[in-house]
């Protein structure tokens, strides 16, 4: 990658997924620029979530040497997933920096950055420090033990965390946040009806209450 592309592209992750052929929705690209250091994001299927995230992880890797996310999901196969699309991002972008090792399940580029999913389960997960970036993807199907077993992860390096879901019913610790959200940044992008229902991918709603306060009320698709 030429000196002025890089520039580009640290200033404006966007183009991580313009290179894959996809026009960042808006709350993508908000979602990309954002330094909160707790993001909620409550979307429906099929939003554009992962590849999203995928695209925040690949520009940490890239634009912060020596940088560490964790990507966890309700399962390893599903973290696999969303590394995966870390993968095409990196792929799109020609590689633009060299791998020392990469794997299905990690990478690690030669800036010393690396990108680790984690297993699914509790008893198997080892402990890092110096996280800079912690992505919980479907994150209402993440059980509480797991969850409070990532979550001191990031309490010495002060990284950020992102939560991510399609909801899940009316409960759980991603409900109970998204419910009195104090601290968080707060992202929904939701569309009547979701598209396994026959809609479209949404491409004009966005709601950041970023003073925090909870959403006026329950997005639709949730009831029921
Ligand atoms: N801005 C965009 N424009 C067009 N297509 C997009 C955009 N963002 C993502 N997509 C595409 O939409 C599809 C769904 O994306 P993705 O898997 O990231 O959504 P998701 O919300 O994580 O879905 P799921 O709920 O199934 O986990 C993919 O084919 C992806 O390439
Ligand atoms: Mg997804």
């Amino acid at each position: 990658m030429d000196p002025a592309a890089a520039l580009r592209l640290a200033l404006d992750p966007s183009g991580i997924l313009e290179a894959q052929g996809l026009t960042p929705d808006t709350w993508q690209r908000d979602l990309l620029a954002s330094t909160s250091n707790q993001i909620l994001l409550n979307c429906s299927r099929q939003s554009g979530k992962s590849a999203v995230v995928a695209a925040k992880a690949l520009h940490a890797a890239i634009f912060k040497p020596g940088s560490l996310t964790l990507l966890l999901s309700p399962t390893q196969r599903q973290s696999g997933e969303l590394f995966r699309k870390v993968l095409d991002g990196y792929r799109a972008l020609g590689r633009p920096i060299e791998t020392v090792g990469e794997t299905q399940l990690k990478m690690e580029l030669t800036n010393g950055s690396r990108i680790i999913c984690l297993p699914g389960r509790e008893e198997t997960i080892r402990s890092f420090s110096n996280v800079t970036l912690l992505i919980i993807d479907e994150a209402a199907r993440v059980p509480e033990d797991l969850y409070k077993s990532v979550r001191p992860m990031l309490a010495v390096s002060k990284g950020q965390l992102i939560e991510l879901s399609t909801p899940f019913g009316q409960r759980g610790w991603f409900f109970q946040a998204w419910t009195n959200p104090i601290g968080w940044e707060c992202v929904k992008a939701t569309w009547p009806p979701p598209s396994l229902l026959g809609g479209a991918r949404v491409r004009n709603q966005i709601a950041a209450p970023k003073d925090h306060r909870p959403p006026p009320r329950l997005p639709r698709w949730m009831a029921g």
